[in-house]
């Protein structure tokens, strides 16, 4: 029998990028085959609802799909977060879908596909398919226990592997719909994120990446051990060469985690730490229980213990009641942390979030304004954070081959920084010591250094 083919398209967050790359894997386990055009047996869309307009995208690609059924028969899902936050609502928009599958039910999406293809099967040979479970059912959106999916290497960086350790968030902060979409926070028992991140090291595995929309609730729902006592025990994998994570909260960001990077060579120098807003008044309308002071105290023991470490955020502008004092006072806080990078956006409504009901609302303009003004802002100081680096001596882990130059290199520094350098792609996957020589945009230019280069 010819093997089936999919299409996995993926929207949204390195979770969701985490849940397609297992899901490609296990799909690819049960007999299917990648295809590399746009006609395929299967299509899935992996999507993402945090803000309306990655909605609306996806919404777009499914009548983009539907439309080409039009032409030749295959099965369309949808999965992921808008999956889970609209279920039955996505067959009334959109009616040529055949399956919506939330986020709870990921792992049982190749069981569900068979027994969707069984039912086809039958009922072209005009035999009804008497299903136990779900005839008929197209949409599965219980949330119930979060069931982990093995981690896997990357597809496209085979030494690089996402590993989720904790799925939900337990926080509400009232914009965000992430609670609603992945339900409360589950943690991965930490004898099994140990063994499986020793099973990646074995297929050559070097960079992980844990992830989790709050890392630092890990394991208390559970009572397991702590985020900071996983990455100490992760620090011990022999073979295993650096250590990410993301997403932190700024509430539960310990002095002893901090103590835990310092003190752990493969934990990247790098930290992602949210701020949204340095309002103590939007701070608490967002419910991020902590004030600015509280975050600024974070980011000076994190200087003052890691040297040198780098820093990112992610800003929410444009949420309702922010004045423009506020507002003011956010990009004034940039300006005083000075982050390495930023990720910036503007207040997006989401139903069913507490702040979709509140009434004293930035109109759309402004919000643009206060978004592009903080833009310019963050790109000067990114900029001058970067040029600081010139000079430095650091390690690139060496990822693929430049756009730009066929003959060079792109790799990422511990603190997460491109740099380019010249080497053929046979180094591709191995760590050599760089010299930051020069800057063209925010990509580095890198110096060979003489020392061993390792594979
Ligand atoms: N509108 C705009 N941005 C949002 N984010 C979360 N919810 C919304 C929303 N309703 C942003 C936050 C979060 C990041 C992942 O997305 O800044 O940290
Ligand atoms: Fe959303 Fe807040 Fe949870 Fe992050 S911590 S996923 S912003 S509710």
């Amino acid at each position: 029998m010819k093997s089936k083919s999919f299409i996995l398209e993926n929207f949204g967050c390195q979770m969701n990028v985490a849940d397609a790359t297992e899901l490609n894997q296990l799909l690819k386990a049960d007999g299917y085959v990648e295809s590399s055009d746009e006609t395929a047996d299967v299509v899935i869309l992996n999507s993402c609802a945090v803000r309306g307009s990655a909605e609306e995208r996806i919404y777009g690609r499914l009548r983009h799909y539907e439309a080409l059924k039009k032409k030749k028969p295959f099965t369309l899902i949808l999965m992921g977060c808008v999956a889970q936050k609209e279920g039955e609502k996505v067959l009334a928009k959109s009616p040529h879908v055949d399956m919506v599958v939330g986020t709870h039910q990921k792992s049982r999406l190749p069981e569900l596909l068979k027994e969707h293809h069984h039912s086809i099967d039958d009922s072209q040979q005009d035999v009804s398919y008497a299903n136990p479970d779900h005839s008929g059912q197209k949409v599965f959106s219980q949330l119930g226990d979060y069931e982990f999916t093995p981690p896997v290497p990357s597809l496209r960086y085979p030494f690089k592997a996402d590993v989720t350790i904790i799925h939900g968030c337990n926080k509400y902060c009232t914009y965000c719909i992430v609670p609603y979409t992945r339900g409360i926070e589950m943690s991965q028992k930490s004898a099994l994120i140990i063994e499986n991140v020793k099973g990646l090291v074995d297929r050559g595995v070097t960079e992980i990446s844990l992830l989790g929309q709050n890392v630092n609730s890990y394991g208390q729902d559970n009572g397991d051990i702590t985020f900071a006592e996983l990455l100490y025990e992760l620090n011990k994998v022999d073979g295993l060469r650096r250590i990410r994570f993301l997403t932190s909260h700024p509430k539960d960001f310990t002095s002893e985690l901090i103590d835990v990077i310092r003190d752990s060579e493969k934990v990247c120098k790098y930290i992602h730490l949210p701020l949204q807003s340095a309002s103590d008044g939007v701070l608490e309308k967002m419910r991020r229980e902590y004030s600015y002071e509280h975050y600024r105290n974070i980011i000076s023991e994190l200087r003052l213990k890691i040297p040198g470490i780098a820093l990112s955020t992610d800003i929410l502008v444009g949420f309702p009641y922010e004045s423009e004092k506020d507002y003011i006072e956010t990009l004034e806080a940039m300006k005083e942390i000075r982050f390495d990078t930023a990720y910036m956006f503007k207040y997006s409504i989401r139903e069913g979030t507490e702040s979709a009901g509140y009434p004293d609302i930035v109109d759309e303009t402004e919000k643009i304004r206060r978004l592009q003004l903080i833009i310019a802002t963050q790109r000067e100081i990114t900029k001058e954070q970067n040029e600081k680096d010139l000079g430095r001596v650091e390690e690139l882990l060496l990822e693929s081959r430049s756009k730009n130059n066929p003959g060079e290199l792109l790799g990422k520094t511990d603190s997460n920084k491109p740099v380019v350098v010249a080497l053929d792609e046979t180094m591709i996957g191995g760590y050599v010591p760089v010299r930051l020589k020069a800057l063209k945009g925010n990509t580095f230019q890198g110096e060979l250094l003489p020392q061993a280069v390792t594979g």
